[in-house]
């Protein structure tokens, strides 16, 4: 169907696709894996005519693709989801779908023609989605539904999907693939990349692996396994579980009591109360858009709570800004690595100083001192494996995974007595995952008070001392890890079998 021959793309020095081919079958899943910075984003960008290829061909049914622009590429059949959505919020399901290839004549859209268009393929292909219902009030999983039916309205027979599970929860992942295979079976063909070896396993038919921006191989899914992938595209052999010491957890170095925070949609956290000692892990799992985000803010001084109390060893804090909490010790890495970890316009070197430029070591008089800050960002960029390890490139010419790399990388620098994380594995490959864990357990060693917040129950499982389930802004279980099974834990973050049984339960109002 489609065949990509000797595909050369270069930033710079950075050869981010060398001489890369790549076949893809009529009705297959093929997957698209390798580590963070690899290229695999490079790649799928020519091929929807985004970025322009140095060298190279591709051919769509062995004909020359000529594909320079991304309306060139809709036009041969190709349609992608990319991983931030690009929707417009005022609008409708229906207004989005069509949007820029309108049914009808002249300049009036005809809104019903658009409604039923969506409701026949939604009913098609089991993608479950009121037309009529505004895209800023829906959930990211029924956005990313959009955004698939969007290139289903064009008829794109080959779809890409860039990462598109990072955001979903398991539950919405386990649909998403329900809907691929239903595409496949109808005869599209679909790239996909994601960094969890599981999904790829479980859902697609062939995997190529991509390393330093050459392909080390194409392998049959059925014939493969996680050790031998993770190999193929770290080069070496990966530990997939991370070995965790025993810690005597120390004394409380966070406290925060009767929580109340509000969010974008009016109260998002209700009533929290929680502890965190030196020397522990509190994990809190829970659903996307459960408060978590409210949650970390208002512990890391970045959203002021509207009432409740938070202390951080034993001095009330409540009132403090985030500045004021990192001078007391507190590191935050937040979920959004694009909107609130870093500044796509400014150096790593910058980047990796944004919050603490002040200090002595990197400021005298108010003057920067350029060479310390450089010379900072290098050792943290080797410590980490940032690539390109160049304390000048801009943070946005990174990959998503190499950004979230540089973000916790900052974090850890200053050795903090309480760490916020929330979700920071989020996109990073799976070596970066081992390397990010072995950190997160050595700060915990060393004796910081951790609150890890992640959507993935796997990474809190393997990591944490106690778990607290979020659900609708309450913690609803808490539990020592040793104890927790995943059907407790899954109950909870459904929001059943908490303390408060009388609740409403089995609520699926869309949050956002
Ligand atoms: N616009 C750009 N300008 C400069 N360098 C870039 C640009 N886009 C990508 N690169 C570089 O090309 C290389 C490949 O990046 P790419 O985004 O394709 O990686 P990826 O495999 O998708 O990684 P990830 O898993 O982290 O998303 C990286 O070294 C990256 O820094
Ligand atoms: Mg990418």
């Amino acid at each position: 169907m489609l065949e990509m021959r000797g595909v050369t793309k270069a930033f710079g020095s950075t050869v981010a696709n060398d001489s890369i081919d790549l076949e893809l079958r009529k009705g297959e899943i093929h997957g698209l894996l390798g580590e963070n910075g690899a290229g695999k984003s490079t790649l799928v960008k020519i091929l929807y005519g985004l970025y322009k290829a140095d060298e190279g061909e591709i051919y769509i049914d062995g004909e020359p693709a000529g594909i320079t622009t991304p309306s060139d590429a809709v036009d041969r059949g190709i349609g992608m989801v990319h991983q931030h959505f690009m929707l417009v919020p005022t609008l409708s399901v229906a207004e989005n779908v069509v949007l820029g290839a309108e049914p009808g004549q002249g300049p009036r859209l005809d809104i019903a023609a658009a409604e039923r268009a969506v409701r026949d393929l939604s009913e098609r292909y089991g993608l479950r989605v009121d037309p009529t219902a505004n895209v800023g009030h829906l959930s990211v999983g029924v956005q990313q539904r959009v955004e698939v039916l969007k290139t289903l309205y064009r008829d794109a027979r080959i779809l890409v999907l860039d990462e598109p599970t990072a955001v979903l929860t398991p539950q919405e992942t386990d649909e998403l693939f329900t809907v691929l295979r239903g595409f496949v079976d109808e005869g599209l063909s679909i790239i996909l990349i994601t960094h969890k070896l599981g999904e790829l396993l479980g859902v697609s038919d062939r995997i190529t692996v991509i390393r330093d921006g050459k392909v080390v191989d194409t392998v049959v899914t059925s014939e493969t396994d996680e050790a031998e992938l993770a190999r193929l595209m770290v080069g070496r052999e990966v530990v997939l579980q991370v070995a965790k010491e025993d810690v005597e957890a120390g004394d409380v170095r966070m406290e925060a009591s009767d929580l109340i925070v509000d969010g974008a949609s009016g109260e998002a956290v209700s009533g929290v109360g929680l502890e965190i000692r030196s020397g522990e892990i509190l994990g809190v799992a829970g659903v996307d858009g459960n408060g978590q985000v409210e949650l970390a803010e208002a512990l890391a001084g970045v959203r002021q709570p509207r009432s409740g109390r938070i202390e951080l060893a034993g001095e009330d804090v409540t009132a403090l800004d985030s500045a004021a909490m990192r001078a007391r010790g507190l590191a935050y890495v937040p979920e959004d690595r694009g909107g609130k970890g870093l500044v796509g316009e400014f150096t790593l070197a910058e980047n990796f100083v944004l919050k603490t430029y002040r200090r002595s070591m990197f400021s005298k008089i108010g003057w920067l001192l350029r060479n310390a800050i450089r010379a900072f960002a290098r050792r943290r960029i080797d410590a980490f494996d940032v690539r390109p390890p160049n304390p000048q490139a801009s943070a946005a010419s990174l990959s998503g995974g190499n950004q979230q790399k540089v973000i916790v990388a900052r974090e850890l620098a200053g050795e903090p007595d309480v760490l916020i994380a929330n979700q920071p594995t989020r996109g990073v490959d799976v070596g970066a995952i081992e390397f990010i864990h072995g950190q997160l357990l050595e700060q915990r060693e060393r004796g910081a008070a951790i609150l890890l917040i992640s959507l993935e129950l796997d990474e809190i499982r393997q990591l944490a001392d106690r778990i607290a389930v979020m659900y609708d802004g309450r913690i609803v279980g808490e539990i020592d890890a040793a104890d927790a099974t995943d059907e407790q834990l899954g109950l909870w973050m459904a929001g059943r079998g908490g303390p408060d049984e009388d609740q409403p339960t089995g609520d699926d109002r869309v949050r956002s």
